[in-house]
């Protein structure tokens, strides 16, 4: 199965205007020749000028969120339309932070999931379980309900991301395991086949995050079904080169 792996950066909120200016450029000559899709997640008011700093490379600029209204009275939040105004391709949705912080649920990760793809932008969906569920053998169960929520409606499945992101290993410098990453993103596939239809689901890139880094992004892209990553603190760095160029 062709799919082309994914390497994403989520900033989450961090960088300056400088600061990120400086790393794009560093980061430009090291990530030209990747095998893969290369995408850089930033703060909203980092967009216009990451979008400038990154032009002519291969790095697109993603948003970290996307409210499911078109316009409106909506205080502090931000349209797909002003998204698309600069280029923007990509844009995470449901990130457990989000979940965690912000009252984000399956049900409004369905709506900004349906008005980012109204709007052509390739949302990824952040799915994942919390220690407690995985240590309860909730993970399966906590995965179908994102899932068939999260999704529900979808008419092309393999125009979205998924981010399979273990609430226990973000952040914290315990990643999943190779194998345990494989067998809960081969888990994910296998649901997304009953949900949409097999072949589809052997087509949706699947990203693994959660302590991605420098050291251990070779073993966990080994696996048949990871795709690719969603990186947080190592794509603050020029390590998100090196995990870029995981197959060199
Ligand atoms: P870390 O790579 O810092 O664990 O963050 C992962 C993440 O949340 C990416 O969205």
């Amino acid at each position: 199965m062709s799919r082309k792996p994914f390497i994403a950066g989520n900033w989450k909120m961090n960088m300056t205007v400088a600061s990120g200016k400086k790393l794009i450029e560093d980061l430009k000559p090291l990530v030209k020749d990747a095998n893969c899709d290369v995408a850089l997640c930033v703060p909203a008011i980092l967009i216009p000028e990451m979008v400038k700093a990154a032009q002519g490379s291969s790095i697109h600029i993603g948003a970290e969120n996307v409210h499911f209204a078109d316009k409106g009275a909506y205080t502090g939040e931000i349209s797909a339309d002003m998204l698309k105004d600069y280029g923007v391709k990509y844009v995470i949705i449901g990130h457990s932070e989000r979940r965690q912080y912000f009252a984000e649920t399956d049900e409004t990760v369905n709506k900004r999931t349906l008005t980012a793809l109204n709007a052509d932008l390739t949302p990824i969906v952040c799915v994942g379980e919390t220690l407690s569920e995985r240590e309860n053998n909730e993970t399966e169960k906590v995965l179908d309900r994102q899932l068939e929520v999260g999704l529900k409606g979808i008419e092309d499945l393999t125009k979205l991301v998924i981010a399979y992101e273990p609430v226990w290993a973000i952040g914290t410098g315990k990643t999943a395991t190779d194998e345990q990453a494989q067998e809960t993103i081969a888990y994910i596939r296998k649901k997304l086949g009953q949900l949409f239809c097999p072949n589809c689901a052997e087509k949706v890139i699947i990203q693994y995050g959660g302590s991605m880094n420098a050291a251990n992004c070779k073993g966990l892209m080994a696996q048949p079904d990871i795709d690719g990553g969603l990186i947080g603190g190592a794509s603050l760095k020029l390590d998100f080169a090196t995990i870029v160029n995981f197959d060199k």
